[in-house]
């Protein structure tokens, strides 16, 4: 396995990594980059959530280039269990896959998870996604089939 990338916790000086992977996977799903930055930024600047301890944004860099990311939060359980920390996106680039990226992506937020005392790691996954399943087997991860509920405002 290629090890040659390293996983960043993004802050707000690495912001020209998240414009470079936001145009990258904007483009992947044929999609405009440029609004995909703009969209990025109007949202920081109504909630500076890269300075938030609840939540994470992970890159992970190929000789300095952005290859995948990963976003997570901390949600509270208010009980012996403290928190679990929910990942939301994850994505590597076609170009950067099967090198292990994602996977070194799981691991350093599970040592997130770690450091702030979270009880373990949750994620939704579509059944149909037979990589997105066999990876998280591989992560270690307990699979239970779920029915996704959303309501969008
Ligand atoms: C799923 C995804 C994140 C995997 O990223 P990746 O960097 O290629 O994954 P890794 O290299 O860490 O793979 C680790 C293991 O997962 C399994 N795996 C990953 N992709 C797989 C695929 N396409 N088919 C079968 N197994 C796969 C393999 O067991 C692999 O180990 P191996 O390469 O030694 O066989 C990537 O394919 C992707 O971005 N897909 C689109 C977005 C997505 O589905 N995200 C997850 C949604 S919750």
């Amino acid at each position: 396995m290629d090890n040659s990338f390293q996983t960043i916790r993004v802050g707000k000086n690495d912001l020209a990594y998240v414009h470079e992977i936001l145009v990258a996977d904007a483009v992947e799903h044929g999609q405009d980059g440029a609004a995909a930055v703009r969209g990025f930024d109007a949202s920081l600047a109504q909630d500076d959530f890269l300075s938030s301890n609840c939540f994470w944004l992970l890159i992970a860099l190929d000789h300095g280039r952005a290859a995948g990311y990963l976003s997570a939060v901390r949600i509270p359980k208010g009980d012996a269990r403290k928190a679990f920390i929910y990942v939301d996106e994850l994505w590597v680039l076609q170009a950067y896959r099967r090198r292990g990226i994602a996977t070194a992506l799981l691991d350093e937020i599970g040592r997130v998870g770690l450091e702030v005392g979270a009880r373990g790691i949750r994620l939704i996954t579509r059944v149909d996604n037979s990589a997105g399943r066999a990876l998280y087997q591989r992560a270690g991860f307990d699979l239970q089939e779920s029915i996704f509920c959303q309501k969008l405002f």
